[in-house]
C-alpha cells in the first residue's frame, strides 16, 4: 500500500487530469464520426451491430483481465476486479449475444474478417501488459461504450428489435466504471508510473482504429 506522503506528493494528478481530458476528446471525436442512423440501410445497421458484437463479446473480459494482470496498485486492482466481477456475474457476453440475436445481427465470417487485423493489434498491445496504458485504453473504451449505447440501441430498433437490456445496462453502469478507471489510473501512475516519453495513448489509438473498422469497415485498411 502507498504511504500517505507518497500520495500527497505525487507529481501526477495534473498529468492525470490532462489524460482524462484527452480521453474525453478522443471519445467525442469518435462519436462525431458516427454516420447518421437514419441514413443507414438495414445491411449497414446489421453490420455495425455484428462487428461490434464480434469485438466485444469475446474480448472485453479478456482485455479487462489484461488490465488486472498489469496493474500493481491495490486501488487499481480493486477497481478493475469489481468491473470484472460484474461482467462475469451478470454475464454481459450473454446480454450482448441476445442483443445481437434480436437485431438479426449475429456476426458472420465476413464481419469477423472485417475487424480481424485491427482486433489483432489491440490483442497484441494488451499482451504487453503495460498497466497504465491498458487502464487508459479501458477508460477510453468504457467512456465510449457508455455514450455509444443510445446509438447502438437506435440501430437495433431500426432492425425491429425490442431487446435493450445490453444497451440499457451499459448506458448506466459504465458511467461508474469510467470514473472508477480514472481513479485506478491515478493510483497506478503513483505506484507504477510509465517511463518518461512513453506513449500513453498507444492503446487508445489502436482501439480507436478498431472502432472505426466496426463503424466504417475497410476505412482503416491503409492506416
Ligand atoms: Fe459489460
Amino acid at each position: 500500500m502507498n504511504t500517505p506522503s507518497l500520495v500527497t506528493h505525487t507529481p501526477f494528478p495534473t498529468f492525470g487530469t490532462s489524460i482524462q481530458q484527452d480521453v474525453g476528446s478522443a471519445i467525442e471525436d469518435l462519436l462525431a464520426e458516427l454516420p447518421d442512423p437514419q441514413q443507414l440501410c438495414a445491411d449497414q445497421r446489421r453490420g455495425i451491430i455484428a462487428r461490434y458484437t464480434a469485438v466485444l463479446e469475446g474480448n472485453f473480459i479478456y482485455w479487462m483481465t489484461g488490465a488486472y494482470l498489469s496493474v500493481q496498485s491495490e486501488q487499481a486492482r480493486a477497481i478493475v476486479l469489481d468491473n470484472l466481477l460484474e461482467e462475469v456475474r451478470d454475464s454481459h457476453p450473454r446480454m450482448l449475444r441476445i442483443f445481437a440475436l434480436a437485431a438479426h445481427a449475429i456476426p458472420t465470417d465476413s464481419d469477423t474478417l472485417a475487424i480481424h487485423r485491427d482486433l489483432t493489434n489491440v490483442r497484441l498491445f494488451v499482451g504487453r501488459l503495460s498497466g497504465v496504458r491498458i487502464v487508459v485504453m479501458m477508460a477510453f473504451f468504457e467512456g465510449f461504450i457508455q455514450k455509444f449505447m443510445s446509438y447502438l440501441a437506435e440501430l437495433a430498433a431500426g432492425q425491429g428489435s425490442a431487446e435493450f437490456e445490453y444497451t440499457d445496462v451499459h448506458g448506466v453502469c459504465d458511467v461508474a466504471h469510467t470514473a472508477g478507471l480514472f481513479n485506478a489510473l491515478a493510483a497506478e501512475m503513483t505506484l507504477n508510473p510509465p517511463e518518461p516519453g512513453a506513449d500513453l495513448f498507444e492503446g487508445v489509438d489502436l482501439l480507436r482504429t478498431l472502432i472505426k473498422s466496426i463503424v466504417h469497415p475497410g476505412s482503416t485498411a491503409r492506416m
